[in-house]
């Protein structure tokens, strides 16, 4: 297999993925805005473009992996992006969690230069980045869809394709404001059970025999009872995916309480300097209430 894939944006998420893509026999050109984050991948046998539009012109198809709407706007219009070569017979595929709108601006100015366009964020972390086993949530063209189902099949460990452009978005948004909202109360719940002069680590074993076990509790419970917030998922994203998620609420005038409370926490720990730790870092600020 000998495809060239183009890759945009180097962070947690976009190095293992790019990896996984060479280590599985694509050749992958990559940019990364910092472009020192770059030699990594070179080692491992990928092609550096100097800019996202001279990605574009080399492969046929380009995955982005960005932080947030700002960044997925800028590297397709600003000045080198993808908008500058992308056009017949070339694909765009997004993989940041962005909104509907950004996607849809993004679509309607690749579409309107002869380019396909897919967004297909994705579920799952790091380490389901690392492992190929990224949940992912593709919509837009259907014929790119299939074109990148063997990146995708690398990349992930089951691919959804959700129709029009703007449903892969609204349903990572969902997926995202409920992780945000579990964080919360298993944050409260961890500092309840000290509070109340409870052994959390017991805690931690009781939910895990019970219903509501799950990777995530089970996962970052011991860490976050040291204090160990080292970066999986940044809380910066999070909040961003709770304030994108909201939006979307507002927008269908929908009354979601327990997201909007999950947000100021999430806010409150950005105001804190803890926004490049992993999100479980919000417990810090629930635990701060309670002194
Ligand atoms: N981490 C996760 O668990 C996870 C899971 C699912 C989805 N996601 C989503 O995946 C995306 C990437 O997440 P991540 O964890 O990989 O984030 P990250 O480590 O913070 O990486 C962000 C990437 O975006 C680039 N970037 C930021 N601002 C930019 C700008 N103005 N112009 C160009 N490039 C810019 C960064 O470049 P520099 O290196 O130059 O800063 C970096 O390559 C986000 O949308 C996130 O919400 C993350």
């Amino acid at each position: 297999m000998e495809m060239e894939v183009g890759f945009l944006g180097l962070g947690i998420m976009g190095k293992a993925m790019s990896m996984n893509l060479i280590k599985s026999g694509f050749k992958v050109t990559v940019w990364n805005r910092t472009l020192s984050k770059c030699d990594e991948l070179v080692e491992l046998g990928a092609s550096i473009g100097e800019t996202p539009a001279a990605v574009v012109r080399k492969c046929k198809f380009t995955i982005a992996m960005l932080a947030d709407p700002a960044s997925a706007l800028s590297v397709v219009f600003d000045k080198n992006g993808v908008l500058e070569e992308i056009g017949n017979g070339k694909g765009y595929i997004d993989m940041s969690t962005v909104d509907p709108e950004t996607s849809t601006k993004i679509h309607e100015a690749i579409t309107s230069k002869g380019g396909s366009f897919l967004e297909a964020p994705v579920s799952g972390s790091k380490q389901p980045a690392e492992a190929g086993q990224l949940v992912i949530l593709a919509a837009g063209d259907k014929a790119l869809y299939e074109e990148a189902s063997k990146a995708f099949d690398v990349m992930g460990k089951k691919s959804f394709f959700l129709g029009q452009i703007g449903n892969g978005a609204r349903m990572k948004l969902v997926v995202n404001m409920i992780m945000g909202s579990m964080m919360n109360a298993f944050s409260e719940g961890l500092v309840l059970a000290e509070g109340s002069g409870l052994n959390p680590h017991d805690l931690l074993d009781v939910l895990d025999l019970g219903g509501i076990a799950n990777p995530m509790f089970r996962g970052k419970g011991p860490n976050m009872l040291k204090s160990n917030h080292t970066p999986a998922f940044p809380l910066k994203h999070q909040q961003k995916d709770m304030r994108l998620a909201l939006a979307l609420g507002d927008q269908n005038a929908l009354s979601m309480p327990v997201a909007a409370a999950a947000n100021e926490a999430f806010k409150k720990a950005r105001s804190m300097g803890l926004g490049d730790l992993d999100f479980s870092a919000v417990y810090e600020v629930v635990k701060m209430h309670k002194d």
